[in-house]
């Protein structure tokens, strides 16, 4: 057996089954093997075992003193006009200031979605099937001309989906923005464990590594450089949004108003929830902090409490929609503070003889941060809320919810909305789903106002009908 101190460590920490196969191992492999075993912080794993495997895992939440999170109501919902408007500006002004940037989280598996290739190149638009990272690069473009002020956008990936989607970039020529403006980086890896806490090998040569979650974007954004460059540029409030949702706002000035008006470090967007059983985080306070309660970890008889008015109690859901100040995102990077969580998974590995051992159970765990973890160690956090069908309509699934189904009906909806409010006749069901399948890029109009500016030029007036592009 070699003597690589690396080794020598992971047998120390009784984590030598690592190594098993090593001496069968080419060169190369040895390499790569030590390559993977080098990123992983062995005392962390311990720490996990010990938190999150010796425990009893199924250990219900703690309900004490938990309440739901107050919130910054929309204006036709009781909330201040003035107030939201003044956030408006105060946004905009921000922008025009280049103060702001977008910040994609992409190094998801998209499991269920069950596409092959980066999520953010699947096809989501009605008629020309832009992908998802198109449609937000013409967001993204659309308010750096509207602010005169181009944005920059940090996209994070995963080892898996990195090449792949610079290349996808490349491609299409970063979609009309600067490339120099575009930055890629990788998420960081937690490997796979068994339920004694050892770490699971994927082949002989190779360990079972996985994303560790959209949290280990705090992590990311520090290690790669990103927030320095921010800092450089000037650059104190990242926008935060997923992958796979084309309705989001990518840039939204009344919510950066919001958020530096009040000086908050970490700001979120709500939404009512359509019904009790809606599977949808919950904002609530506990102890004096802004936490989010998962749809699986608050007790049904919860979720189902209604007020005197027969509203739902705990009625602000999260869309993963957020705000970070820059500074706030150092603190969360260098701290290690995020917890894990644990997800039991069925993992593909080797058995005692290095053959290749797919589970029909879980086998193991894989240990994931959430971005919302980070709400209760901001000062002055804050929940607005939002409209559901101008800012959330995720791919998740193949069919069904939150399909690109529904995806695009939403889409459609929202085109039909803005055309109709500008005086355009488009007929629409009960729904507000119109008849025909079209589209407008949001260089045409990235909202109503903006829509109606555009409409409002262009002469003769096309008809709105199927396969109608407004670009
Ligand atoms: P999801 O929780 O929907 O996970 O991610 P997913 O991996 O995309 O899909 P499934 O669960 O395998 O079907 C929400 C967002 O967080 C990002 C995803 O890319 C998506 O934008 N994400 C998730 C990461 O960037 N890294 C991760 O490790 C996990």
């Amino acid at each position: 057996m070699s003597t690589s101190p690396l080794i020598e460590t992971f047998q120390q920490a009784g984590q030598g089954q690592v190594f098993a196969f090593w001496e069968g191992l080419s060169p190369e492999e040895q390499e790569n093997l030590l390559a993977q075993a080098g990123e992983i912080d062995l005392a962390e794993i311990a720490e996990l075992k010990r938190t999150l495997l010796d425990k009893d895992a199924s250990a219900a939440l703690d309900l004490e003193g938990l309440e739901p999170a107050p919130y910054e109501p929309l204006p036709e919902h009781g909330g201040d006009a003035a107030a939201w408007s003044e956030a408006r500006e105060r946004g905009e002004e921000a922008l025009r200031a280049g103060r702001v940037a977008a910040f994609t989280v992409a190094g998801g598996q998209g499991t269920r979605l069950g596409y092959d290739g980066p999520k953010g190149t699947f096809p989501v638009t009605p008629v020309t099937k832009k992908s998802l990272f198109q449609v937000f690069a013409e967001k993204i473009r659309a308010a750096g001309e509207r602010y005169d002020q181009p944005l920059h956008w940090f996209i994070m990936t995963s080892h898996q989906n990195h090449e792949a989607t610079e290349s996808f970039f490349q491609k299409h020529d970063y979609f009309g923005l600067s490339s120099e403006r575009v930055h890629f980086f990788r998420q960081g890896r937690m490997p796979a464990v068994d339920f004694e806490g050892k770490i699971l090998l994927e082949s002989k040569g190779s360990i079972a590594l996985s994303p560790d979650g959209h949290g280990g974007s705090l992590r990311a954004l520090g290690r790669s450089g990103a927030l320095e460059l921010m800092e450089k540029e000037g650059i104190d409030t990242i926008s935060y949004f997923q992958v796979d949702n084309p309705l989001v706002r990518c840039i939204d000035p009344a919510f950066i108003g919001w958020h530096i008006g009040r000086g908050s470090e970490m700001s979120s967007k709500m939404l009512p929830k359509a019904y009790a059983e809606e599977k949808l985080g919950h904002f609530c306070t506990q102890n004096g902090h802004l936490v989010v309660v998962e749809y699986s970890d608050l007790p049904m008889e919860l979720q189902r409490q209604t007020d005197a008015n027969g509203k739902l109690r705990f009625i602000a859901g999260s869309i993963a929609i957020h705000l970070l100040d820059r500074d706030f995102a150092s603190r969360m990077a260098a701290g290690g503070d995020l917890p894990f969580h644990r997800a039991d998974k069925k993992i593909p590995t080797v058995d005692a003889s290095g053959n290749p051992l797919k589970p029909e159970a879980p086998n193991g765990i894989k240990f994931e941060m959430f971005v919302f973890d980070a709400l209760p160690f901001a000062h002055n956090p804050l929940v607005i809320e939002t409209r559901r069908a101008d800012d959330f309509s995720p791919v998740k699934n193949a069919e069904g919810a939150d399909s690109p189904q529904t995806s695009r009906d939403d889409q459609l909806r929202q085109f039909a909305r803005w055309a109709n409010a500008a005086g355009a006749n488009v007929a629409v069901d009960e729904s507000g789903l119109p008849a025909v399948t079209f589209e407008m890029s949001p260089l045409f109009g990235d909202d109503e106002a903006s829509f109606a500016a555009s409409w409002g030029r262009l002469e003769p007036k096309p008809v709105i009908g199927d396969g109608l592009v407004l670009e």
